[in-house]
């Protein structure tokens, strides 16, 4: 799949990174807006390669129950009898981006006995010094992050982290860091945490706006289809998925074979049906709290963003978890997590 534009974003981060580090950055916005794809872009296509590693983890589709689970997933365990120093030589020649911190077999195993994150950080701290000692500036990127959001071990994990991101940048300055997450009442809690103030920076990727949303069609019917869409048929679609990218990828690539009217009433349909019973089921559950639901979900008839502070915190948050609404805690807005679900909202209610 080709990457499509995101300039300005690419920029931006690509500015961040030939800077000294100097805040954890949180890279925000609703589910399937181009996060991970965006990352992915600038680390595999626009570093400079002889500058730079990148250790990138993607806690998606990890299964963590626990402090070790997470643990493992940072590191690539390396059994050989080779020293470290080796092993980063190797990085640094042949990978830029690596998917885990290299460690010996045995020290993940002493550092896992431990159970406390202290001597995992003290390691990686010497891994990172060692690449800086090379000419290499390391970055660090945490994929999903809010997957460790309640677990603890001593207290919440999550703060030693925070800390321990804080100490990399604020005060060593030897590591970008920068941890992704759709999840924005993950993003509100870190938005909203006193030890991050002035020691966070926010990078918000949304969905597409209308002009470049059309842009992408084109950009993929060219890619996909081999041939152009007519200004109806991008509008049309505009209509019903808005500037959501993978939701325009999926009508694009279901154009090889279909007619796109059924493609995006199908889409819609199934929309309709999963809000149809999300609500039903509340109603099961609580009446007065359905028709609260009902009653502030309406606010969104007219309107596609509104103020967060609209909605009572306790209704919010709900539509919030059930990834029917998407919080910008920075800009203070709600809107729908997409088109698709805006226009179910206007049909079922
Ligand atoms: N700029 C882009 N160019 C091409 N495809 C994109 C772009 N942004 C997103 N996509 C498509 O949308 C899908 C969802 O994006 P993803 O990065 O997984 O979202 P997020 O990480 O924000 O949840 C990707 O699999 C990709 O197919
Ligand atoms: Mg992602």
């Amino acid at each position: 799949m080709k990457f499509f534009d995101r300039e300005k974003e690419i920029n931006k981060i690509i500015s961040i990174i030939a800077g000294e580090p100097n805040f954890i950055y949180f890279v925000y916005g609703p589910i399937n807006s181009g996060k991970t794809a965006l990352i992915n872009e600038v680390i595999n296509n626009r570093l400079n390669r002889n500058k730079y590693v990148v250790f990138y983890i993607n806690l998606r589709g990890i299964f963590i129950s626990k402090y070790e689970d997470f643990i493992e997933v940072l590191f690539e365990e390396y059994s050989e009898d080779k020293k470290p120093l080796d092993i980063i030589k190797g990085l640094i020649k042949d990978i830029p981006v690596v998917s885990g911190i290299p460690i010996p077999k045995n020290t993940l195993d002493e550092l896992l006995d431990k159970k406390s994150p202290k001597n995992v950080f003290k390691y990686i701290t010497n891994i990172l010094l060692e690449l800086k000692n090379q000419g290499k500036q390391p970055i660090l990127i945490i994929d999903e992050l809010q997957k460790i959001d309640d677990m603890k071990i001593n207290g919440f994990l999550i703060y030693e982290l925070f800390n321990y991101f804080i100490n990399l940048t604020k005060e060593l300055h030897l590591c970008h860091v920068f941890c992704l997450s759709s999840d924005s009442l993950f993003i509100e809690k870190v938005y909203n945490e006193a030890m991050l103030d002035g020691r966070a920076k926010y990078v918000l990727v949304d969905d597409f706006n209308k002009e470049n949303a059309l842009k992408f069609m084109d950009f993929l019917a060219k890619e996909i289809l081999n041939k152009n869409l007519s200004n109806e048929e991008k509008e049309l679609i505009y209509s019903y998925v808005g500037g959501k990218p993978s939701d325009i990828y999926s009508v694009i690539d279901e154009m090889r074979y279909g007619e796109l009217d059924n493609i995006l009433n199908e889409m819609l349909k199934i929309e309709i049906s999963k809000l149809k019973y999300f609500l039903e089921d509340v109603k099961e559950d609580n009446e007065e709290f359905y028709k609260e639901v009902v009653n502030y979900l309406s606010l969104f008839k007219e309107n596609y963003i509104i103020e967060d502070i609209k909605i009572p915190k306790k209704i919010r948050e709900f539509l919030i978890k059930k990834n029917i609404l998407f919080l910008n805690p920075i800009e203070g807005t709600l809107k729908p997590q997409s088109f698709l679900v805006w226009n179910a909202i206007k049909r079922v209610l």
